[in-house]
């Protein structure tokens, strides 16, 4: 899992579902303050990601109304939200945003987010950052060692089982064929482990 996400074998740990996972690292990380409360998310959030982040609002007391910022982008005429648009709102609202929860690929639009740039202007203005990677893990490369984000929470029904079930398809594949071609299966199985690097 970690060569997954680019972290290192004990910044990951598997367990829960994603949103458990994310009510967890929000109990953590979410500690707002009366100067410093606001929670920034992207418009058109995982709706599961967005009652997460209103209910911990709630739970603190503060009024999601004023509390839940959800950016959308600048441009109207656009359906992505740039980097800039992330920075700009973070340059101009960063001093009362306590914590920013994005995505790493957007569920709804596909769009990739700029972690490593985001987190670093997040981080300068003081705010934690997470990201939901359910639709990124697997799919783009990750190297939230490097990158710094704080936390992140993601699921393994988008695109690791599917790796998974391509994998397990490749490997069935290549061993019938070096059965038949070396006729051993320890042969076999002694070049696979090699050919995969294990
Ligand atoms: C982007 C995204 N966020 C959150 C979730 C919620 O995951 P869970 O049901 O494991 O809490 C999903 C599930 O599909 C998802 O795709």
């Amino acid at each position: 899992m970690a060569k997954l996400i680019g972290s290192l074998p004990n910044e990951v740990v598997v367990m829960n579902s994603l949103t458990v996972n994310l009510h967890i690292m929000l109990t953590s990380f979410y500690r707002p303050t009366n100067q410093r409360f606001k929670i920034l998310i992207e418009k058109k959030s995982f709706p599961s990601d967005y009652h997460a982040v209103y209910s911990q609002i709630k739970l603190h007391g503060f009024d999601p109304v004023e509390a839940l910022i959800e950016i959308k982008p600048f441009d109207d005429t656009k359906d992505f939200i740039d980097t800039s648009d992330v920075i700009n709102m973070l340059a101009e609202h960063g001093d009362s945003i306590q914590l920013v929860l994005l995505s790493g690929v957007q569920y709804y639009n596909g769009q990739v987010f700029n972690i490593q740039e985001i987190t670093q202007k997040a981080h300068e203005m003081g705010c934690f950052i997470g990201f939901d990677l359910a639709h990124a893990v697997g799919n783009i490369e990750l190297k939230l060692h490097d990158w710094e984000c704080d936390f992140a929470v993601w699921c393994r029904l988008e695109y690791i089982t599917r790796i998974h079930i391509y994998l397990s398809h490749l490997i069935h594949s290549i061993c019938v064929h070096m059965m038949m071609q070396y006729n051993s299966p320890y042969d076999s199985l002694y070049k696979l482990i090699n050919l995969a690097g294990l």
